[in-house]
């Protein structure tokens, strides 16, 4: 390699779905990182992805692409129940893991993961993509550094209409239901606003009688530092995309905290109702970014932005939402 060529680090993706095509196109964007593979159950929805994002290489199995010794780094982009069996065997294999969100289903499948990446001397990653936003960056640089005074109370809503009943998020064994899809990014938001995990939590949801999962869900948390957090998640619902924290002196809006779709960001800061300053952000790639990011990491050893332990305790918080959700539901 000559001295001024970057070195990338090559990647290997699990699954063609729609995070899989979001990430793959994410690819070109970054300049550390390569994708050279792709793995289907399906060896020819494996090529059709790898032809069309122009993958060097197509399995038609994971553990094929596990054993490719020219892959440094996994990205696991499978239903939620199979996040810990697939981060387990890349660790195995000695590879790198970036996880789609929520990291697992559970607390033990966490420890699992963590444990086996530990062991294995690989990093271990949740894709919480929404983190890598400049506008979320600048919200807590806004907290921590009192523009709001003291948080104390947070609302966000992450909400748009699934109507495929075949769709992953309706299927209680893939890990379906709306608490751990897009209920994660207002809790985890939250949880970083007050920096801990909740001490009190109550939440209420609508579950399909006919599938089991709940399809609408809200609910109330609150953190050691008294902050109140509400959040509310749905698929069966009309687009709903908030975030706001209301401090002891100001406020802070952001009408689109979650996704990266192309167009500007926007972050107010009220004061006493008056819209006293207005933040305008590019929105860039999230997903290119936190590709870049934790290439960055394997190729200098340093730490990931998003650690395992942050994002089991996530996961923690999100079953137990879930389970108030149903203990009532059954009720
Ligand atoms: N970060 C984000 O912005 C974001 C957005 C959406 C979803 N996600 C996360 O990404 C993960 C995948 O979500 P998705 O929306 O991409 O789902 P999806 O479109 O249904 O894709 C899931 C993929 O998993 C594979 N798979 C393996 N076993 C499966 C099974 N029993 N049933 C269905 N698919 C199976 C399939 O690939 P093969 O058949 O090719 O093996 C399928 O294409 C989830 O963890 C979700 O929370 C993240």
């Amino acid at each position: 390699m000559s001295a001024c060529a970057v070195e990338k680090v090559k990647w290997g993706m699990l699954g063609t779905g729609m995070i899989a095509s979001r990430l793959a196109r994410a690819f070109k964007e970054v300049s550390n990182a390569l994708l050279v593979g792709v793995a289907s159950r399906d060896g020819m929805r494996a090529k059709a992805f790898a032809d069309e994002h122009g993958v060097p290489r197509a399995y038609e199995a994971y553990d094929l692409l596990l054993f490719d010794e020219d892959v440094d780094a996994i990205i696991i982009a499978l239903p939620n129940s199979l996040h810990c069996e697939w981060t387990v065997k890349a660790a195995e294999a000695k590879k790198h893991v970036m996880c789609e969100k929520p990291l697992a289903t559970s607390v033990d499948e966490c420890e699992n993961m963590i444990e086996a990446c530990k062991r294995n001397g690989v990093l271990l990653m949740e894709a919480a993509m929404y983190r890598f936003q400049p506008q979320v960056e600048l919200v807590v640089r806004m907290i921590s550094d009192g523009s709001i005074g003291e948080p104390r109370i947070f609302h966000g809503a992450f909400c748009f209409p699934i109507p495929n009943h075949s769709n992953i998020r309706y299927r209680p064994e893939l890990g379906g239901g709306c608490i751990f899809d897009m209920g994660f990014y207002p809790v985890d938001f939250a949880r970083l606003i007050a920096n801990g995990v909740p001490v009190g939590l109550c939440a209420f949801g609508i579950v399909d009688s006919e599938c089991g999962v709940e399809v609408v869900a809200a609910g109330t948390m609150q953190f050691p530092n008294g902050m109140l957090a509400q959040f509310e998640c749905g698929f069966q619902n009309d687009i709903r995309t908030y975030a706001e924290i209301i401090g002891t002196e100001a406020s802070v809006q952001m009408p689109d905290p979650w996704t990266s779709r192309g167009k500007r960001k926007e972050v107010w800061l009220l004061r006493r109702r008056e819209y006293i300053r207005r933040f305008e952000l590019q929105d860039r790639n999230s997903y290119a970014l936190e590709i870049e990011h934790f290439s960055q990491c394997i190729l200098s050893g340093s730490t990931p932005l998003i650690k395992p332990e942050w994002s089991m305790e996530t996961v923690a918080t999100l079953q137990k939402l879930r389970q108030l959700v149903h203990e009532r539901a059954a009720n």
